[in-house]
């Protein structure tokens, strides 16, 4: 058994692409609705104020590594938070996600925008993250994260989710320089966001672009690479750095020369596939999340074939996209442990 004091850094040391006894496993959205135990608190205080209090934010941060053992925490917060420190009102609808009530969408909206100081308005996620390393004393690194500019920019130009995206890529096609300033404006704030998650101790960071592949090849490399290009550079070197992105395969030619240290994908290519495009890079991903709703039995074929897959590298073992709400807690505890006991190598 690991004592409490035990340090678990297969992750990291995955990351920075060195060789492992076993391979690290953690899962996207790990603390969240499919947990009864956050769900639990989730009935006493709305999202907003779990993000906002740093004691609860810590506490539910934990529940995964307790109880599904997986070799990473991942700081409980949302990529949506820094543009409501940059002055957008913000507001999770019960059963609708977060609206922006005010959207986004001309310059002059974005010359409203605050440069916010990050240590006032985001000192909360900062808080919580120091807890979070105190009270899990190196049992398991801590992830931070933020939303790509992007990604961001999509929640809030069209001031919510969106089936289509249509005032976003109405823009971007009518005046890409004024959008360019809002992606511009988004990527200042986050490396300070990010830069302040490192200094409160997060041990790595992911970078969320969720809707990165709405954009065909060359028009994300126009549009959403340049402000995310100005984040990497920026904390190049610091704490390893991956970047997720969802519905992204036509985008792996240009991913192969990003330069972070791990890429996260989505399920619908497999990692051999992604690996002879990328070439030999630190792969993070890629179940299928509908797959932990089949019988446990098939999860682990499922994973065992996964991790065949993954085998020509480096591999970091995660889902595709976020947990499912449904999916049973015994669903994901298998998944796990069928990653610790099939991927020791000899
Ligand atoms: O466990 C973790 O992964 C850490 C916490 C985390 C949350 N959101 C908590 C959350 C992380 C890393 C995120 C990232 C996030 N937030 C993304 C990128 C990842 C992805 O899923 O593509 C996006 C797009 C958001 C924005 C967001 N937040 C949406 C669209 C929604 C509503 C949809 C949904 O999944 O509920 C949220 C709410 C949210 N963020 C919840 C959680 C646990 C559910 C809130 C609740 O308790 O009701």
């Amino acid at each position: 058994m690991l004592s409490s004091r035990a340090v678990n850094d297969l992750f990291l040391r995955t990351c920075r692409g060195e060789a492992t006894e076993r391979r690290p496993v953690w899962i996207m959205r790990q603390a969240g609705r499919y947990l009864p135990e956050y769900r639990a608190i989730r009935q006493k205080v709305d999202f907003l104020t779990l993000c906002k209090t740093p004691e609860l934010a810590a506490e539910v941060t934990i529940q995964p590594v307790d109880i599904l053992g997986v070799d990473a925490a991942i700081l409980f917060a949302d990529i949506l938070l820094p543009l409501e420190a940059m002055g957008a009102e913000l507001q999770f609808v019960k059963g609708d996600g977060p609206s922006f009530p005010h959207p986004v969408r001309t310059r002059e909206d974005v010359a409203r925008l605050r440069n916010p100081e990050v240590d006032e308005t985001l000192g909360y996620v900062f808080a919580a993250l120091r807890l979070v390393r105190r009270e899990l004393d190196g049992r398991v690194p801590v992830l931070g994260f933020g939303g790509t500019p992007w990604t961001l920019a999509a929640y809030l130009v069209e001031g919510g989710g969106s089936k289509h995206f249509e005032h976003l890529l109405a823009w971007s096609y009518g005046d890409p320089e004024g959008l360019a300033l809002l992606l511009d404006r988004v990527a200042g704030t986050s490396i300070a966001y990010l830069k302040g998650q490192i200094a409160a101790g997060a041990q790595a960071l992911q970078l969320f672009d969720t809707w990165g592949g709405l954009l065909d090849l060359e028009r994300w490399r126009a549009v959403a690479l340049p402000p995310l290009r100005r984040i990497v550079d920026a904390l190049k070197g610091e704490v390893p750095l991956i970047y997720y992105v969802n519905g992204g395969s036509h985008l792996l030619p240009a991913l192969a020369e990003l330069p972070v240290d791990v890429l996260s994908v989505d399920w619908r290519q497999p990692l051999s596939t992604v690996r002879r495009i990328v070439g030999p890079r630190v792969l993070q991903g890629n179940l299928d999340p509908a797959a932990l709703l089949a019988p446990i039995p098939e999860i682990e074929r499922r994973t065992a074939d996964l991790l065949r897959e993954g085998s020509g590298g480096p591999h970091v073992v995660n889902l595709g996209h976020g947990i499912l709400p449904m999916v049973p807690v015994e669903n994901a505890k298998a998944f796990v442990e069928a990653v610790k006991r099939l991927s020791l190598n000899p």
